[in-house]
């Protein structure tokens, strides 16, 4: 059906207790091993870039690979842009036909990051694409954002609702204790907040730093109010692990078909496992008819 806005489905998803994972791809193989995946499962997804895959891969061709993609596959899929400082990279996503974009000003005092995120909900508001913004600070390493334990900052309740009330922005991303990267030991969710924050504003919350968080905590959070999950790093990793297994039994390989389909099914079956643990698996045919009844509506009126 083509590539859809994310909002809707965060919406069902938050409002039916179950979450949706937003995969970190960088490079179009990994892009279809999610869509793909995702396909295996009847679950929707969230394809989502950097700003350094943006750069080296090139907008448009991610878009066209997406597209292709969620037409190919019977699922509903939206593509996002993971954590954008940038003003210019957002326009230029938007306009290749990204359907979800992440203003990231939360390195800015509060005020200056309502600012910005409403410089990017004056264009979003006329198009059918999601926004999100992050409240806080989450720690850890995600393309070039560094955010050290000490500067990491868990999102104040009363400023979720003031900052939803500002800028009317449909996915907030409160920091509540995770981090990109990987833990020294288990990460230190703070669950109390979660549910506090939940209790204030109802637009699907979004849970950064979603690798190697014990199962039970994921579900917890997302039994909360967390509907979108971030998974970059166990993706990564996995897609790595296979490639260097490779190499490490015959160093003198040399023909990239062998070692990227050991790749791809390393990633698919982390995907796998993902969209299994935060429960969209089965949830593709209602989120795909109801965008089609939205459709009709659109093309009646
Ligand atoms: P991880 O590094 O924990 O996978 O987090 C990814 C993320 O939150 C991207 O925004």
């Amino acid at each position: 059906m083509g590539l859809i806005s994310s909002t809707r489905m965060l919406e069902k998803a938050r409002s039916e207790g179950y979450g949706i994972v937003a995969f970190n791809v960088h490079s179009l193989d990994m892009l279809y091993a999610v869509v793909e995946a995702a396909d295996e499962l009847k679950s929707p997804v969230i394809l989502q870039t950097t700003v350094g895959s943006v750069k080296s891969l090139g907008a448009d061709n991610i878009v066209t690979a997406a597209e292709k993609a969620s037409n190919q596959f019977n699922v509903p899929v939206a593509l996002h842009l993971d954590h954008c400082t940038d003003y210019s990279v957002l326009v230029k996503c938007i306009r290749a036909g990204y359907t979800s974009v992440m203003i990231d000003a939360s390195m800015h005092p509060f005020e200056e990051n309502v600012k910005r995120t409403n410089e990017v909900m004056a264009i979003a508001k006329h198009l059918d694409i999601n926004v999100e913004a992050e409240l806080g600070k989450v720690g850890g390493v995600e393309d070039d954002i560094v955010v050290s334990e000490d500067e990491a900052q868990k999102a104040v309740p009363a400023e979720c609702v003031e900052f939803i009330e500002r800028t009317d922005v449909p996915t907030l991303a409160p920091a509540i204790g995770t981090a990109h990267g990987i833990y020294k030991g288990d990460p230190d969710i703070d669950f109390d907040r979660i549910h506090a924050i939940a209790q204030l504003v109802n637009v699907p919350l979004v849970l950064h730093g979603g690798s190697a968080i014990p199962d039970e905590d994921v579900k917890r959070c997302i039994s909360l109010g967390m509907a979108k999950m971030n998974v970059s790093t166990e993706l990564k990793n996995a897609y790595s692990a296979a490639i260097r297994d490779h190499f490490i039994k015959t160093p003198e390989a040399l023909d990239p078909r062998q070692y990227l389909s050991k790749a791809k099914q390393a990633a698919k079956d982390l995907v796998h496992s993902k969209i299994l643990l935060v429960g969209c698996a089965g949830k593709a045919d209602e989120i795909q008819e109801n965008e089609r009844k939205k459709s009709h509506l659109v093309v009646a009126n």
